[in-house]
């Protein structure tokens, strides 16, 4: 894979190979030992995070990237161009997310420096799907065979959007796609399944679709993506995670989410063996320094 001058799409990284070594940063990050020396490369730094949608993980989890020192900008209006033609001169990489679906690959087409898409509209979430993969792989120390169920919004969770290509590296990946009717995955990413001749089937029923799941990946249904407040309730808690649905997987199932959540998860799961999204959550720090290293070490 040639080297990736920015992070927009799950869709650039079409190797495994280098996924494992992206891992393998990670983790030498999380050994505190060898964290700071690994980190020197980055003293000095600067990271431009410029935020148009709320977010806490990705943000802080940026700029929790120590020896760097971060910069945002908040909008007056002005071309998302503008806006990076200036901070990229005061900025060695920027980070942003944008509501508009491809205004992080606008930003990448004039950027100087690496552009790291944090999550466009109903778009695209790369960072989150490699912390979600890393997260699987740590958990339960492989990918390929896994059988994983992706429940809720699909049609505007773009951490859903980011995962599937990333699953679709390693061979053997069974994907579930469970989600009420209204909030199905689109055809695009349903036809590139198809084309890397991922098996996938598609239902509305929570019930036999994770049992025999080896991830259970439930995300938010996107209040902000709704066209009236009717359309949202009517699909909001069309799924729960409670006590006695964790209790129903396999043993060495694991539950995740991308966090925040609203209802998708009873709190009472929170102490579940298999409640896996805190641990996630965490990951994304380490991976994102990891990333960082490898965009600008
Ligand atoms: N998972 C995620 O993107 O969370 P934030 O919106 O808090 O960044």
């Amino acid at each position: 894979m040639d080297k990736l001058k920015h992070i927009i799409s799950a869709r650039q990284f079409d190797a495994p190979e280098f996924l494992l070594g992206l891992f393998e940063s990670a983790n030498q990050m999380e050994r505190d030992d060898t964290f700071r020396a690994l980190r020197d490369p980055l003293r000095g730094r600067i990271l431009a995070t410029i935020f148009y949608e709320p977010s806490t993980r990705t943000r802080f989890s940026f700029e929790a990237a120590e020896n760097m020192r971060e910069s945002s900008s908040a909008t007056k209006g002005e071309t998302i161009e503008d806006t990076i033609r200036i901070v990229s001169g005061y900025a060695d990489a920027i980070a942003i997310r944008h509501f508009e679906q491809g205004t992080a690959e606008a930003a990448a087409r004039i950027s100087p420096v690496p552009i790291i898409n944090a999550g466009d509209g109903v778009g695209e979430h790369p960072t989150q799907a490699l912390t979600d993969v890393y997260t699987i792989k740590k958990e339960l120390g492989r990918i390929g065979g896994l059988k994983v169920a992706l429940v809720g919004d699909l049609l505007n969770g773009r951490t859903i959007h980011s995962l599937l290509p990333l699953l679709c590296l390693y061979p053997g990946v069974r994907v579930n796609l469970v989600s009420p009717w209204q909030l199905r995955l689109p055809l695009r990413h349903r036809e590139y399944l198809l084309e890397k001749g991922i098996a996938f089937q598609e239902g509305e029923k929570l019930a036999g679709a994770i049992d025999d799941a080896d991830v259970v990946y439930i995300t938010r249904v996107q209040r902000e993506r709704f066209a009236s407040e009717e359309e949202y309730l009517a699909v909001k808690d069309s799924y729960i995670i409670d006590a006695a649905i964790a209790n129903s997987l396999k043993p060495e199932a694991i539950i995740m989410h991308a966090l925040p959540r609203v209802n998708e998860i009873s709190p009472e799961v929170d102490d579940n063996i298999r409640a896996a999204y805190f641990r996630q959550a965490k990951n994304g720090l380490y991976l994102r320094m990891a990333l960082l290293l490898y965009l600008l070490g």
